[in-house]
């Protein structure tokens, strides 16, 4: 890659988290879905882990009804690690402790949840002025396979917004927002995006490219939600305010380039990707993998025969 130019760095990520989680009913009538366990370790953990992991160690977590579980989760539980000090039990007084020591959480209320692009505009106060990572709280990125920190690189070497992107198949893609792309010459994984439709009909979808959910935004992005009127499904979409930046002739706001991620990512709020992550986890698990591996074998050979 190029030298990059002087641009503000990338130091603050923002984490909606307030949705209302609907296709998870009704283990999400009391518990924010980012709060569901994948293996051991709830959603949204494995999130900020990835957002300290690319360096940014400022979370804004937006937030809703609900919203104590995800604050006390990232919180001291001083009863808990007391008994479990008096007990000697260091390993699970680690895992406790964990989610604590990972970033500086701060946490905002979003108040009705009006849509994505309304979460994010939550958060323009703290944001300050400068770029910033969005991470949805209920899209699982495999750690082993990393898309943030190529994302910012991305960023500060072109300026403007970056989208993840995921090449989804044809069918799938009225589930997504989709990106029309043309190369950039950054490398092969690096478009600039000149359209962007929220959950096209496939017949219409001007690519297979799917949004995933990552994102570095160009704090021009307030200005166009403040004037992004509800879209699909009477949400403020920020898909439709992405578009704004991509099309716009003036370019104000700087360009919007995708980075195709080839990784493994899991939608933790969609009931089958869930149970597809937590079994892809936990095969992989050295202390849980070999016994579940085991089980899971025979457990297939038996479905296949009946
Ligand atoms: P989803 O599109 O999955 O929406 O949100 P949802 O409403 O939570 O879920 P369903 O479709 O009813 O099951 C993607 C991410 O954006 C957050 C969600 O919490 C999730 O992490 N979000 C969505 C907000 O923070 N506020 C909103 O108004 C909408």
């Amino acid at each position: 890659m190029t030298k990059t130019h002087a641009r503000t760095p990338v130091t603050k990520a923002v984490v909606p988290a307030a949705g209302l989680g609907t296709r998870f009913l009704p283990a999400t009538k009391a518990t924010p879905k980012e709060m569901l366990p994948v293996v051991d370790k709830p959603a949204i953990q494995y999130v900020v882990e990835e957002a300290a992991a690319a360096g940014l160690s400022d979370i804004l977590m937006v937030t809703g009804r609900n919203k104590r579980a995800l604050e006390d989760h990232f919180d001291r539980a001083y009863e808990l690690e007391e008994l479990l000090t008096r007990k000697g039990d260091h390993d699970r007084l680690r895992r406790v402790q964990e989610s604590v020591q990972l970033a500086n959480m701060h946490y905002v209320r979003q108040g009705d949840p009006k849509g994505l692009g309304h979460a994010v505009s939550v958060a323009e106060q703290h944001v300050a002025g400068q770029p910033f990572a969005v991470l949805l709280g209920d899209d699982l990125i495999d750690p082993r396979d990393p898309l943030l920190s190529r994302m910012i690189e991305v960023q500060q070497e072109l300026g403007g917004s970056v989208v993840a992107l995921m090449e989804v198949d044809p069918a799938q893609i009225h589930l997504y927002g989709c990106a029309a792309v043309k190369p950039n010459g950054l490398g092969e994984d690096v478009f600039r995006i000149t359209d962007l439709v929220e959950k096209p009909d496939t017949a219409e979808a001007p690519s297979n490219y799917a949004v995933i959910g990552r994102y570095i935004l160009d704090p021009a992005v307030f200005d166009v939600l403040r004037d992004t009127a509800p879209g699909r499904g009477g949400e403020i979409q920020l898909t439709d305010a992405l578009r704004e930046l991509a099309t716009r002739e003036e370019n104000a706001g700087g360009p919007v380039h995708g980075v195709l991620f080839k990784g493994r990512r899991y939608d933790t709020g969609d009931r089958g990707d869930y149970l597809r992550a937590i079994v892809r986890l936990a095969c992989e698990r050295d202390d849980l993998g070999p016994e579940f591996r085991d089980w899971l074998r025979r457990f297939v050979a038996t479905e296949m025969q009946g």
